[in-house]
């Protein structure tokens, strides 16, 4: 018999603010051991166990690392057997060929079975090699229930998630965390999670990050502040589970999944320090800068996240947001140019409507931009743009999302055939007239 979960958790759940800071939080008092890491005896009997997402020896400013005080630690588990993956699929895919063509889909309908967030996560697209740490996949989760008595492991990469209907609520081992469509969560590599849905189902995008952890970008001439602030970051505080029952914890790991069975639950960390943990971030905390005088800038400027890869200002994966804002531009098509581009770029819509595409993208849809595929503004789009008068105008009420990457971004088999890949897209160009006549 499962506990209801609402008799142990905090009406108000807290958080401790700043993006990779050395976290510390101890859910009993003492619980964390002051002035080093591994004591020969810890407080209340807790056992320490080091959790590291970058190397030993990764440079200081990269490194990743947190102490967990315990109840017990992580090999106390049952071995591991595998299980179905469902439509879970991991890079390199050994589907059919990427063609280069534009895609766009509509919203995928949420699961009408009782499905929870393991069981409900389709891949639609990935790049790169699992097995070697580069590249992502994109997936799409949608659930209606709970995981119960399930636990979920990533050891492939670190989990981006976007949340596009309903609140959710992730346990985890370092805390508690609710997020809703707004707000994005980031789940390193390896930490136990459950994800359920709050009061409705939930659905929306993940990015598997397999590449390096997600950082905050450089600046540059920007300067000390702006774009997304350090103090804006939300991690959780220690919080754990000290249960005698049946679980099951799930792991995915060199793309298959495999389950293993404990006597307890896996969330039973008391105390903890360091700065790789799960954390949340609400996308209006953005502080977006534009152009003041003309021009489009390149949408760089919206880069919330990046996951950089070996080539400096070459991401292995961007998060790139297009949030309300104004538009000032003079003398400027405003919405974005018609361009090709050597990185990739998988667009979503959480809710509004994008500027560059007023119709056929709708909330929950997404589409696919593949390397050197050529893309911009529709055709009426690029018609009133061009006509409009430039008074400032806010572009209010919209949240599209960019995950970008230097690796070609290949759709699974089942997001190529599935029935809401649309089989038009291309019409929405389809009525580009020809302006030019010689004349100047
Ligand atoms: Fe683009």
């Amino acid at each position: 018999m499962l506990r209801d979960k609402s008799m142990i958790e905090p009406n108000n759940i807290c958080y401790s603010h700043g993006f990779n800071n050395e976290h510390e939080s101890e859910a009993l008092q003492g619980a964390l051991p002051i002035g080093q890491f591994n004591p020969q005896k810890c407080a209340y009997g807790l056992y320490a166990e080091q959790f590291s997402t970058t190397a030993f020896t990764a440079p200081r400013h990269e490194n990743r690392r947190t102490w967990m005080y315990r109840i017990r630690p992580s090999i106390s588990m049952g071995d591991y057997s595998p299980i179905d993956k469902g439509l879970l699929r991991t890079a390199p895919l050994s589907g059919p060929p990427c063609p280069p063509n534009v895609m766009r889909w509509d919203a995928q309908p949420i699961c009408e079975t009782p499905t929870d967030f393991i069981d409900g996560l389709t891949t639609i697209a990935a790049n790169g090699d699992a097995n070697t740490h580069i590249g992502i996949a994109i997936h799409l989760y949608s659930a209606n229930k709970g995981m119960e008595n399930r636990y979920f492991c990533n050891a492939d990469g670190e989990l981006m998630v976007v949340p596009q209907q309903g609140e959710l609520i992730a346990r985890t081992e370092l805390g508690l965390l609710k997020v809703k469509p707004g707000e994005i969560m980031v789940i390193p590599r390896g930490i136990k999670f459950q994800i359920d849905p709050i009061d409705e189902p939930i659905r929306g995008y993940v990015c598997e990050n397999y590449g390096a952890p997600f950082t905050l970008p450089e600046r540059g001439p920007v300067g000390a502040n702006g774009l997304a602030n350090q103090r804006d970051f939300e991690y959780p505080v220690a919080w754990f589970e000290d249960t005698e029952q049946a679980s099951c914890l799930v792991t995915k790991f060199m793309g298959e999944l495999y389950q293993a069975q404990l006597g307890h639950s896996p969330l039973d960390v008391v105390a903890w320090v360091g700065n790789s943990a799960p954390y949340k971030y609400d996308l209006s905390c953005f502080n977006v800068i534009n152009t003041v005088s003309f021009d489009h800038p390149d949408p760089s400027i919206f880069t919330v996240l990046t996951s950089p890869s070996d080539t400096a200002g070459t991401a292995n994966m961007d998060f790139v947001i297009f949030p309300p804002r104004w538009m000032v531009a003079e003398n400027t098509f405003r919405p974005p140019w018609y361009h090709r581009n050597v990185m990739s770029e998988f667009m979503g819509l959480i809710h509004g409507v994008y500027d560059a595409k007023e119709t056929g993208f709708e909330p929950g849809g997404m589409s696919l931009h593949n390397c050197m595929t050529p893309h911009g503004p529709e055709a009426e789009v690029f018609e009133k743009a061009s006509n409009n008068q430039l008074t400032p105008q806010k572009y209010a009420s919209t949240l599209a999302f960019m995950f970008e990457s230097r690796y070609v971004i290949a759709p699974t088999e089942f997001a190529l055939h599935t029935a809401t890949r649309q089989k038009n897209y291309l019409g929405c160009w389809g009525n580009l007239k020809k302006h030019f006549d010689g004349k100047a």
